[in-house]
């Protein structure tokens, strides 16, 4: 256990220039295409984290060579359905929801049996979210009646393309459905939400060919901007409109903060997905909003956030036993280093899956004042 940490001061106006590190979601995605290709992919700044190194680690059970050095790491794939696995081999996703239901969509052919196993976190999510959508390849799977890990795949003999509807806006169905149809002949065709777009600017990237049709837009990467931001005397509350939110999932609970310091009543609603994340994300952020002082009304898909411009926090506040989910760790930590209070946050080794320098960063901010 790595004792908590506690944080009693606000952080003060800082001068630095940040370098982010490599980004969770796309150096999985890469790992796990570089792994179909035919030789070596190299990929400079892939986050070190531990999804990601937990990404290399089955890829490496699954027989591909991978080469993680100071700068860069290389993999050596064995191409399409190229995967050298022994029978009953262990696949440890961790803490990763990408990992764990992208990975499947690349063995729905595996002639072994493979069994993906987890963290005590990510062994409570749902994984019929991408079981259903991949048997329709032909894929078996073993599994508990609620579809969560441990779950055993073993491939199709012959698989076959698929229509799919995705319909949570989940990037990571669509993105284990399409690597499912990257190893299948024949036009499998997809119907999504809009949700996150990193598996397509990867295809694209790659020339694999896929055909956008309700996404008009043309990628060839992904887009970038530099972004100034201007802090405004006064935060006006949102109602904010559903199309945001799966575009906006992973950064709710720091939206949750701004609405917290928001003039006025801010009102998220159809947001049960937040629930079935690393954590349930969105009870915890309330529960931490009400112990910051804030008052929320919660359902089980909505919360509405009364905000207060005026918020200082008096109390002592205890962050625990949230799963180690780390966006509620950063969440935890932003609030008490933007508006004070004292706090103490449990579990921060919690950061490693996703942010590893998260902490380091904090400190170097603490040093370098305006
Ligand atoms: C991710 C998609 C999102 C997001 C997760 C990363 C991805 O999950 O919350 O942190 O890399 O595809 P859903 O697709 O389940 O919404």
């Amino acid at each position: 256990m790595v004792a908590p940490i506690t944080v009693r001061k606000k952080i003060k106006a800082f001068n630095e220039i940040i370098n982010v590190n490599g980004d969770k979601s796309l150096s999985i995605r890469w790992a796990l295409l570089a792994s179909q290709a035919e030789g070596k992919s190299r990929a400079y700044n892939l986050l070190r984290s531990l999804d990601v190194l937990s990404t290399l680690d089955c890829l490496k059970k699954l027989g591909i060579k991978v080469y993680l050095k100071k700068k860069y790491c290389e993999i050596e794939g064995n191409g399409l359905n190229g995967f050298k696995v022994k029978n009953n081999t262990i696949l440890n996703a961790g803490n990763s929801g990408t990992l764990g239901r992208l990975i499947l969509g690349l063995l729905v052919h595996s002639k072994s049996k493979i069994k993906i196993i987890g963290d005590k976190s990510l062994s409570k999510r749902d994984f019929s979210r991408v079981i259903i959508p991949l048997k329709k390849f032909g894929a078996k799977f073993k599994y508990n009646s609620n579809y969560k890990l441990p779950i055993e795949v073993f491939g199709a003999d012959n698989a076959r393309p698929i229509k799919y509807s995705e319909v949570k806006g989940s990037a990571q169905c669509k993105s284990a459905v399409m690597l499912a149809a990257l190893n299948t002949i024949g036009e499998t065709s997809i119907k999504a939400k809009k949700s996150r777009d990193h598996t397509e600017i990867l295809f694209k990237y790659l020339k694999i060919p896929i055909k956008l049709i309700k996404n008009k837009k043309k990628y060839m990467g992904e887009q970038v901007a530099d972004i100034f931001v201007e802090g405004a005397n006064k935060i006006k509350s949102i109602n904010c409109p559903k199309y945001l939110n799966s575009q906006a999932i992973d950064e709710f609970l720091l939206i949750f903060l701004v609405a917290a310091k928001a003039d006025g009543v801010s009102y998220f609603k159809d947001i049960s997905e937040l629930n079935q994340k690393e954590s349930p994300r969105l009870k915890l952020g309330s529960k931490i909003l009400n112990m910051m002082g804030i008052k929320t009304i919660l359902t089980n898909n909505s919360i509405k956030i009364y905000g207060n411009p005026e918020l200082r926090i008096e109390n002592k506040i205890e962050v625990k036993n949230y799963l180690k989910d780390h966006r509620i760790f950063m969440m935890s930590m932003i609030a008490a280093l933007s508006i004070g209070g004292n706090w103490k946050l449990h579990d921060p080794d919690s950061i490693k899956t996703s942010f590893p320098s998260f902490l380091n960063l904090i400190k170097k901010f603490q040093k370098s004042p305006k």
